[in-house]
């Protein structure tokens, strides 16, 4: 097991005595890192982890996927430029067209590109806004145990109340409903909304938008069945409400398929679908919306900033939608998933049957919450780090390890991570 030397603890140390209290991941990855490449991180000391957080998401094809590097490089040696607002470039344009010919047109799909600020959380304020326009409706319906992100309007549709308290005022504007799959069993959210918008007594309006996350990931990995999908989206169209889809962190494969929707296979497509996290590819900051022609009634400048569209992180998504080129990676992606669901039955749940386990593709959830004590996962997840690897915990009270290796994971190297995982839950248990 390698042991943190006391000069990276002296570094980790020094950081955090100028860095605000805010910070977060630092403190459960205690050590400095300076080195990454495909599923690995190096630290100062030259100690190699595996990393099964991937940026939160991000870094779906690994740190510095030399593809993706290689197109970066070459672009900024020909000094191709960086920040120019949403004006007109190569960039873009190769984006634009390589996206709609790989992913829009074999889908049958139409969607306009909106490029919103950097990050998720600025896509979710964007499509909240555009749904409010559309229909001349205020409210929204967002999903117990969703995460959304941290900015006003994403932060009224995450459940999270420890999240929700940083605000400092109310947030409102949201009714939450039950996810299918949560505390209280599974549940028929599409019915409930349904009464809640014809009941004349329920004091709930008809809302502009519902938006849910097909895989709640923050929330402890609620997979929605395609059913449950479906009839959500049934719903949205009888009562002409915009749905949206935040693929932030489930999209760009992460579920198996290039939306994650699609494993619904009746589903009409959503009107909007966000998507940030992966979309560069290379961990590069960049978000958009894909909304449906007729719902683009934006005015110009009406959503505006200073960072949408980088350049760099177009170069770097380009050069990422060749692995889309054909249906190779999702088949590979599909292969892996089965060898995580086999491994985890056979091994964890060998050790514990009350634990419950639940992903799909590459995003794996390990539930102690059975098991009522406390800290289990974090303390698991520390066991985990000083055996080399990296894994966060999530859902309700933390209970929940989750696994979200780079989908480019080689083999060797996701076995090796599931036996640090059984290792470091058989010591705990
Ligand atoms: C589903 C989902 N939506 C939105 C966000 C917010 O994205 P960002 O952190 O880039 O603002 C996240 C981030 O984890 C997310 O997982």
């Amino acid at each position: 097991m390698p042991d943190i030397g006391a000069s990276t603890l002296d570094r980790t140390a020094r950081a955090s005595t100028i860095e605000s209290e805010v910070r977060f991941y630092s403190r459960h990855f205690p050590t400095v890192f300076k080195r990454a490449t495909g599923s690995l991180l190096y630290d100062m000391d030259d100690r190699r982890y595996i990393d099964f957080l991937a940026g939160a998401g991000s870094l779906n094809y690994g740190h510095n996927n030399p593809h993706l590097r290689a197109a970066l490089i070459a672009y900024l040696n020909r000094d191709g430029p960086i920040s120019v607002l949403d004006m007109e470039t190569e960039a873009k344009q190769a984006f634009l067209e390589t996206f709609s010919a790989i992913v829009l047109r074999p889908k049958s799909l139409s969607y306009k590109v909106q490029f919103c600020g950097p990050t998720g959380t600025n896509a979710v304020e964007a499509a909240l806004k555009l749904a409010r326009k559309i229909t001349g409706r205020t409210g929204s319906i967002a999903f117990t145990g969703g995460y959304h992100g941290m900015s006003m309007g994403s932060l009224a549709a995450t459940g999270n109340k420890g999240s929700r308290r940083g605000a400092g005022v109310p947030l409102s504007g949201v009714t939450f409903v039950p996810f299918e799959y949560g505390p209280m069993g599974t549940f028929d959210s599409a019915a409930f909304i349904d009464h809640l918008i014809s009941d004349p007594c329920s004091g709930v309006d008809m809302p502009a938008s519902i938006l849910l996350e097909t895989v709640q990931a923050d929330g402890g990995i609620n997979v929605a069945s395609a059913a449950w999908l479906e009839s959500i989206s049934d719903l949205c169209q009888r009562h002409k409400i915009i749905l949206i889809h935040d693929d932030i962190q489930v999209g760009c494969g992460r579920a198996g398929t290039f939306f994650s929707y699609e494993r619904a296979k009746g589903i009409t497509p959503p009107d909007i679908i966000a998507l940030s996290k992966s979309i560069s590819g290379f961990g590069l900051p960049l978000s958009l919306l894909l909304i449906r022609p007729e719902h683009d009634v934006w005015a110009p400048g009406e959503h505006t900033g200073t960072f949408r569209a980088n350049q760099a992180a177009l170069i770097t998504a380009t050069a990422a939608l060749d692995y889309w080129r054909d249906d190779s990676f999702s088949r590979e992606i599909m292969r892996k998933q089965s060898k995580i669901s086999a491994v985890l039955e056979s091994t964890v749940r060998q050790l514990e049957p009350r634990i419950l386990i639940r992903g799909i593709g590459l995003i794996w959830g390990i539930d102690f919450a059975p098991l009522k004590q406390p800290d289990f996962a974090r303390r698991i997840g520390e066991n985990c780090f000083r055996r080399g690897l990296i894994i966060e915990c999530c859902g309700r009270n933390s209970s929940v390890l989750k696994l979200l290796p780079p989908l480019l994971v080689e083999d060797e190297l996701l076995d090796e991570a599931l036996a640090i995982l059984h290792l470091a839950i058989r010591e705990t248990c």
